[in-house]
């Protein structure tokens, strides 16, 4: 393996060490952090990240306000508790666990957070702050991605960044983010997707390849250029007789083969995926300093 390992975990625990100071700071001034989260119905996978981002706040001293509801919640009694949680004050940020079930539109709860309390940063309000260059919430994942870049070193300023994945969670904000004219951004961003007809002309050119399709092997050693950045967002379930549960976790990367040609990769797990929680803590901390700004004190 030619490629340098880039870790998410450590680089995780750096940042929530130094949340840690401001989270304190924020509790003796009077204004602990609140995290409200939702989680509808009993999805494993969204089980377990509601699971450890409630356990990272424990962790860290910030104070979550948990509502675990039926399968068959109507749309309209999960508005009532987003409402809720938007007018409570030790509340400052608002996490709706998605994929929700079907009888409930995710767009119309999106938009009832609060934009304030919005710390994932899927509200059109902060996505259009996002695009204009203002003040507003990073989302998570793709806020991931940028810190493990400057954790290794990387700068994307005058780089070639290539992103597989259009999604409006991860592909289209970091597009965003990357292009902007500020310190983490100014790269030149393509964006490639399903319906890019040979995506290795693409990824080929990449100094970062960014990979978040959500499918296995999207990107292989081949193609990629020698000594390119390669960061895999993708977490996929394979099939694997030999694991306790019957399949293992790996990314959109194929990592054999692009581990030998990359000069710096993330795996999977262990890469971008401990970030994302990091970053929702973060946003929380932002969120309730912000708070306490508006608030004059
Ligand atoms: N489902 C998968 N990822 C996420 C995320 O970052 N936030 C929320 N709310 N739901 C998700």
């Amino acid at each position: 393996m030619a490629a340098k390992l880039l870790e998410g975990k450590a680089i995780a625990q750096d940042i929530r060490e130094r949340l840690r100071g401001r989270i304190e700071e924020l509790t003796r001034q009077g204004t602990q952090p609140g995290l409200g989260v939702v989680l509808v119905g009993s999805d494993p996978a969204s089980s377990t990240y509601v699971n450890a981002k409630e356990r990272a706040c424990e962790e860290l001293g910030i104070k979550s306000v948990d509502h675990r509801l039926p399968e068959d919640t109507p749309e309209t009694e999960l508005l009532r508790i987003v409402d809720e949680l938007n007018r409570d004050d030790t509340v400052h940020g608002i996490l709706v666990q998605l994929p929700l079930p079907d009888q409930i539109s995710a767009d119309r709860v999106t938009m009832a957070i609060d934009p304030d309390k919005d710390v994932d940063g899927f509200h059109p309000v902060n996505l259009g702050r996002l695009l204009r260059g203002q003040e507003c919430f990073w989302p998570c994942t793709p806020h991931g991605v940028l810190e493990i870049l400057r954790a290794g070193g990387v700068k994307p300023e005058g780089k070639h960044a290539v992103i597989v994945g259009r999604s409006n969670i991860v592909g289209k904000p970091l597009a965003t983010m990357l292009m902007q004219k500020n310190e983490t951004g100014n790269a030149t961003v393509t964006v490639c997707h399903t319906r890019t007809p040979d995506l290795s002309v693409y990824t080929r050119q990449a100094d970062i390849l960014i990979a978040a399709a959500g499918k296995a092997a999207t990107v292989t050693g081949d193609m990629l250029k020698p000594g390119a950045v390669a960061i895999d967002v993708g977490v996929n379930r394979v099939d694997d007789a030999t694991k306790k549960k019957g399949y293992r976790l790996v990314g959109d990367i194929d990592f054999a083969s692009a581990s030998e040609v990359a000069s710096m990769i993330t795996p999977v797990p262990g890469g971008v995926g401990p970030l994302t929680i990091t970053m929702l803590l973060a946003n929380t901390v932002l969120s309730a300093e912000r708070h306490r700004e508006r608030r004059g004190r």
